[in-house]
């Protein structure tokens, strides 16, 4: 997730396009950047790091001119250098594009546009564009020769690009990442999202996938790539700012929590090889003969992402046939963790800074072990230091509860397993199945997020009891422990998750009819064996609230409440069953007014250990 910010207009480009900028910081910033137009020349500068650094480097520069956009970036190909930083020029220098999105057929397109003598200066998937454009440019019709680049294009973008010879006018194109138009007095906007426009105007006209747009400072036309003209509507936003960035939800968590089913798109998009029953990691190819090898794999993590690496050691135990073992990050070190050539230690971390999990990497590495990464945060130290590793790409996660990295996770370890599955006994058509079943989660998600008002009313039943019990088995273990440690940290309540066979062996008695149970009990190979659990619980009075799949109507019968989930497969429950638990620990934080974003306590990055 980039931001992406345009101006065209009579005020000083340069200080609206910052303006813009750190209104969309949220959306990432690990490098900034903007290209002008002016006396026929554009002018590039770009920064790395937040967008202060790009301030700094543009102050007493005194551009002063009145066309320009903007950039920043999310690193999802390539460090956030000042070279992958965006705007990228065309080779002459004349031509300036910004880009949101993932272009999947990039490295064959930049493979062609080099034989044609292109020299590209990034490591980017968007670069391509910027040269891509510069090949269809012979007429000097900016709007053409973007459109007959997009053509060719594979995968999602939003961009915005500007010439040096059509100095009044902007080129805007969407498909797959938003971009909305500001329409201003004698002025217009092009933007990521309202956020970086709002204090300047509150008529919008939101770009719908394959439309493209030609901005001048009093007027805007949309058409499709084939230049036929698109009738649009204008919207009249009434949002504050603070509102607009949180995707008009009431908390970040919120949101992200919403954007899980587009998370799992992006976590996936050109990785799955559906046909081969496969996946693509890239990240992972450097390693790939080592990866053969390996017998042994030791995940280290903390919190949320360990709960993920407990999930993903089941999945890679059932399909890939690895002895998995999953440690505290910050009890690695004191261990005499024994490694060898045929064991990899994978680091699972949203920040990628994680101070524990850092250190544990830099012990596997100096005792001689591969060290791969699940990182989101591109260019972060665990990304950098691993021997090789896979992006979740989920976007900046700001809530401080991690909710849409998780999933990620799960996904990418889904991956994994498939892929070192695939290297070892697992049939292709099993690896076709789970790919399969992957392509359906982002709808299924969508339906559970449906039912979000359902679960804000249980919400509000269950805030004030001051205890609560998770349990489950299998897969649905660690997701125990997830859902107890999501409605601890944001909502204070004690809560804890129990593998449901181990309650009988001390935390039963706990339970009476002050402390609710939360039975994570898909119809899986293990339901049998959880529903007698449930019955132990049911004996002492305690109250329950079963988590189940679709259609299973005998857990009505004995449970004070019901959610349900659609059905998959065993191995991707998690996936699905995390999203209620997500919105429940949400809800009940949200009616005690807590800060839910930023609960007592806690920090996004633990950078100490
Ligand atoms: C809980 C949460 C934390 C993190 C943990 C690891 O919601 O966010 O438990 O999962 O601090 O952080 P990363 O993944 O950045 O290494």
């Amino acid at each position: 997730m980039c931001g992406i910010v345009g101006y065209v207009g009579k005020k000083n480009a340069e200080n609206t396009l910052l303006e813009g900028l750190k209104r969309l910081e949220y959306r990432g910033y690990d490098s900034s950047g903007i290209a002008i137009v002016k006396n026929g020349k554009i002018t590039s500068k770009k920064a790395v790091g937040k967008i202060i650094n790009l301030e700094n480097l543009l102050s007493g520069k005194n551009l002063d001119a009145r066309i320009g956009i903007s950039h920043t970036r999310w690193a999802t190909h390539g460090k956030p250098t000042e070279e992958n930083a965006h705007p990228h020029l065309s080779c002459d220098g004349n031509l300036a594009v910004v880009h949101n999105g993932i272009i999947e057929n990039y490295q064959t397109l930049r493979e062609e546009l080099k034989k044609k003598g292109h020299k590209f200066l990034s490591q980017t998937d968007s670069e391509v564009l910027a040269h891509l454009i510069e090949e269809f440019y012979e007429k000097k019709d900016l709007k053409h020769a973007v459109c007959e680049a997009l053509k060719l294009v594979e995968g999602t973008y939003g961009i915005t690009a500007i010439a040096n010879d059509n100095s009044d006018e902007i080129i805007a194109a969407r498909k797959g990442s938003p971009l909305v138009l500001g329409i201003g007095d004698n002025e217009n906007f092009i933007a990521s999202d309202v956020a970086a426009i709002l204090g300047y105007t509150k008529q919008v006209v939101y770009l719908n996938d394959g439309e493209i747009a030609r901005v001048t400072k009093d007027n805007f036309e949309i058409t499709d790539l084939d230049d036929r003209k698109i009738d649009c509507e204008i919207s009249k936003i009434d949002w504050t700012l603070e509102e607009s960035q949180r995707g008009g939800h009431d908390h970040f968590m919120l949101k992200e929590i919403m954007e899980q089913p587009r998370v799992i798109v992006d976590s996936t998009r050109g990785r799955l090889l559906p046909e081969e029953g496969t996946v693509r990691l890239g990240g992972l190819e450097d390693v790939e003969a080592k990866l053969r090898k390996i017998e042994r794999i030791i995940i280290i993590a903390c919190g949320t992402a360990r709960y993920a690496g407990l999930i993903g050691e089941y999945m890679m135990e059932e399909y890939a046939e690895i002895s998995v073992e999953v440690e505290f990050a910050s009890e690695f070190r004191y261990r005499k963790p024994i490694l060898d050539e045929k064991t990899a230690v994978l680091a699972v971390s949203q920040s990628g800074e994680t101070a524990d999990t850092l250190a544990a990497i830099r012990e596997a590495k100096r005792k001689g072990a591969l060290t791969l990464g699940i990182v989101n945060v591109v260019g972060s130290t665990i990304a950098r230091e691993t021997d090789a590793g896979v992006y979740n790409h989920a976007g900046p996660e700001i809530a401080v509860a991690s909710t849409k990295a998780f999933t990620s996770q799960l996904v990418v370890l889904t991956l994994m397993a498939v892929l070192l599955g695939r290297q070892r006994k697992m049939s292709e058509v099993t690896g076709r199945r789970i790919i399969e079943e992957i392509e359906t989660l982002p709808k299924k998600i969508e339906k559970i997020l449906k039912s979000a008002d359902k679960i804000k009313k249980l919400a509000k039943k269950y805030a004030d009891y001051p205890n609560f019990m998770y349990l489950g088995r299998k897969y649905c273990f660690p997701l125990a422990e997830e859902g107890a440690l999501k409605l601890k940290e944001i909502s204070y309540i004690h809560s804890e998750g129990f593998a449901a066979g181990e309650m009988k062996h001390g935390s039963i008695a706990l339970i009476d009819e002050n402390f609710p149970v939360f039975a994570i009990a898909p119809k899986d190979s293990v339901y049998e064996k959880n529903i007698s659990n449930i019955e132990e619980i049911l004996a002492r009075k305690g109250k329950i609230i079963i988590l189940t799949t679709e259609g299973n109507k005998e857990a009505e019968k004995i449970a004070d409440d019901v959610i349900y989930i659609p059905k998959t497969l065993e191995m991707l429950t998690p996936i699905l069953g995390v999203v209620p638990l997500q919105l429940f620990a949400y809800y009940i934080a949200s009616y005690k007014g807590l800060d839910v974003d930023k609960p007592r306590n806690l920090a996004k990055s633990v950078t100490v250990e």
